[in-house]
């Protein structure tokens, strides 16, 4: 998996508050989390809450909810779903941008370190600050375009034309691969990035789709497309198992093709 470690020179206090576990506590985990509060005027820090896992379920959300329900009720975090399907609680968990509610607590070795996603201006604490994504998500315009008049029931599809979208439509937008890639990290106002190329390919290979040469042309561009270098984080980190770089690498053919 793609790991990413925190800058040697950054200003987080990494001795923050700790939180004991319960005396009689039978199976202690330290989580180490980056707490940041933009009211307080201070640096980052890092509190450790020890959690006794015998009293705990058995993902990191559950040990978020734990600390948030019983130790610390001001950590904040996003969740809604709990089972890898709303894409609101990805986090850098052990080095790796993942899902906290399909993320293992016994899969990590040591002390479980959380942090927001990377790169990404901090709401509070683990809520990075998605307004930029979005928007870049809503240029791409993720949604039927057709001139043909709507059919009196469904538009259909083919088994094999269905198929093409496979790969695609379990996306979650989560931004766990649009922020595990470097292009994005230095370029993330103009390089639209994995997450929104994905969405951007499985418009376009939507047979139902009549836009491809609209949306091709709005993806011409040294930035948009082609800062994709191929470096893969993308791929390697997805929490799905889904390929934005094989997506990104299509859209990049079918530019090619219709010259
Ligand atoms: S491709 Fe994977 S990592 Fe990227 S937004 Fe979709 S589900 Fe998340
Ligand atoms: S809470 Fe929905 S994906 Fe984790």
């Amino acid at each position: 998996m793609a790991e990413f470690a925190l800058p040697a020179n950054s200003k987080i206090d990494r001795n923050g508050a700790a939180y004991p576990a319960p005396s009689g506590a039978k199976r202690v985990k330290s989580f180490k989390i980056y707490r940041w509060n933009p009211d307080d005027g201070k640096n980052p820090r890092i509190d450790t809450y020890d959690i006794d896992l015998a009293d705990c379920g058995p993902m990191i959300l559950d040990a978020l909810i734990k600390i948030k329900n019983e130790i610390d009720s001001t950590l904040t975090f996003r969740r809604s779903c709990r089972e890898g399907v709303c894409g609101s609680c990805a986090m850098n968990i052990d080095g790796t941008n993942t899902l906290a509610c399909t993320k293992y607590i016994d899969d990590v070795k040591g002390d479980v370190k959380v942090h927001p996603l990377p790169h990404m201006p901090v709401v509070k604490d683990l809520v990075p600050d998605l307004t930029t994504a979005y928007a870049q998500l809503a240029s791409i315009e993720p949604w039927l375009k057709s001139e043909t008049p709507p059919p009196e029931r469904e538009r259909p599809q083919s088994p094999e034309e269905r198929a093409k979208l496979d790969g695609l439509w379990e996306c979650i937008l989560c931004f766990s691969c649009t922020t595990s890639c470097p292009s994005y990290w230095w370029n993330g106002e103009r390089y639209l990035g994995p997450a929104v190329l994905l969405q951007a390919y499985r418009w376009i290979v939507d047979s139902r789709d009549e836009a491809i040469g609209e949306r091709l042309d709005q993806l011409e561009d040294p930035f948009r497309l082609y800062r994709c270098h191929t470096i893969m984080n993308c791929t390697k980190t997805c929490p799905k198992g889904l390929n934005p770089a094989k997506a990104i690498a299509e859209i990049k053919k079918l530019m090619v093709a219709r010259k």
